[in-house]
């Protein structure tokens, strides 16, 4: 039987969090076995916001290794880089004449963005879907592993690609999110109302997979908490929730199992053992990252074999879109 096709990226945008980890990249280890899958470093997406030139094209490379390191197996599934792929932007510019100027400025993280960067509303932060649809779509996938914030722009990719079937002819699957319950949105350690997020400036709020051991353990003893003196979560207890969901994502358990295992523990222990589980995770992830980064040619090597798989893919749907939309390329 035919394999279904899964895509997913991340940007070289910050340091990556545990969010970043328990939403996306923590599932697609899982999902490797059963799907053909593709995970790109979406260096593309990353300048829609101002970077710097040096620290985008190292953290490129942390990207692919950390990859690496959370278990993903080049043999089992295509990792590289967006931007060795010019398909991408190739399809980006067609989709931009199917997607309409009016839904764009409506997407939630669009609005977010140009609040933060109001000096840099740039062109690509408003195409910044688009070319997340043509990223999926130019690999027919299925199924699309990301966490909660970005389901919107999954589903303007669904709407797109039905558009242009509509139009031109079925040229594009029209894919599905993927988003697992626990661990999809974690939020802010000290204001749990907001996404813990790679470019938060309270470095307390966020916890970066590179943090080490102590920094995490004290990264959550200081972690905002809520009224009361009960681990459970509840819509009232925003502090407690989002740890237990934190908890669930990193021990593979469901919130009922984490609840139930901390009943009648105070909040000082329950945040100790929260911290000791994560850094106990990532622990042997950073080594392996370490190492991973030692070898760039090793590295390279395998951002390469990837590139050119995506590309054999990519071609395929590209020439299709060309051809259905009426870009002459011979007879
Ligand atoms: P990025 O780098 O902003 O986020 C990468 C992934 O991490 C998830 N995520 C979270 N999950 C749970 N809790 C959080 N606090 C949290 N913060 C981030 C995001 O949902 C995402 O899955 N636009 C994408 C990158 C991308 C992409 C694609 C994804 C580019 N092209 C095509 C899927 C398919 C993004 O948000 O990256």
């Amino acid at each position: 039987m035919e394999r279904k096709i899964l895509y997913s990226a991340v940007q070289p945008s910050g340091n990556l969090t545990i969010g970043n980890y328990t939403g996306a990249i923590r599932n697609w280890v899982r999902m490797q076995n059963d799907f053909d899958c593709f995970y790109a470093v979406a260096d593309l997406h990353a300048i829609t916001v101002r970077q710097d030139p040096a620290t985008l094209r190292r953290r490129t490379l942390e990207i692919a290794a950390l990859y690496l390191a959370c278990g993903l197996d080049p043999e089992k599934c295509t990792l590289y880089v967006q931007s060795h792929v010019s398909a991408h932007a190739e399809l980006c510019w067609i989709l931009n004449t199917v997607a309409y100027v009016g839904e764009m400025e409506r997407m939630t993280q669009f609005k977010d963005k140009s609040q933060k960067h109001a000096d840099n509303i740039n062109m690509g932060l408003m195409d910044y879907p688009v070319l997340m649809a043509a990223d999926i779509l130019l690999y027919q996938a299925h199924y699309v592993p990301v966490g909660a914030d970005q389901k919107q722009h999954v589903e303007i990719t669904r709407d797109i690609a039905n558009r242009f079937n509509n139009r031109y002819g079925e040229a594009f699957r029209v894919p599905e999110p993927y988003i697992l319950k626990e661990g999809a949105k974690i939020m802010s350690l000290q204001d749990p109302s907001k996404k813990m997020s790679k470019s938060d400036e309270n470095l307390n709020a966020s916890v970066y997979l590179a943090d080490d051991r102590d920094t995490i353990i004290r990264k959550f003893k200081r972690a905002v908490t809520d009224s009361g003196n009960e681990v459970r979560a509840a819509a009232e207890k925003p502090g407690i929730t989002n740890l237990l969901n934190i908890y669930a994502a990193f021990r593979g358990c469901t919130l009922e199992e984490a609840e139930r295992e901390f009943q009648g523990t105070g909040y000082g222990d329950f945040k100790l053992a929260v911290g000791e589980t994560v850094a106990d995770a990532l622990a042997p992830v950073q080594e392996k990252q370490k190492q991973l980064l030692g070898d760039k040619e090793y590295l390279a090597g395998v951002l390469q074999s990837g590139a050119e798989n995506a590309f054999r893919a990519a071609r395929k749907t590209l020439s299709k879109v060309c051809r259905k939309i009426g870009l002459y390329r011979g007879e």
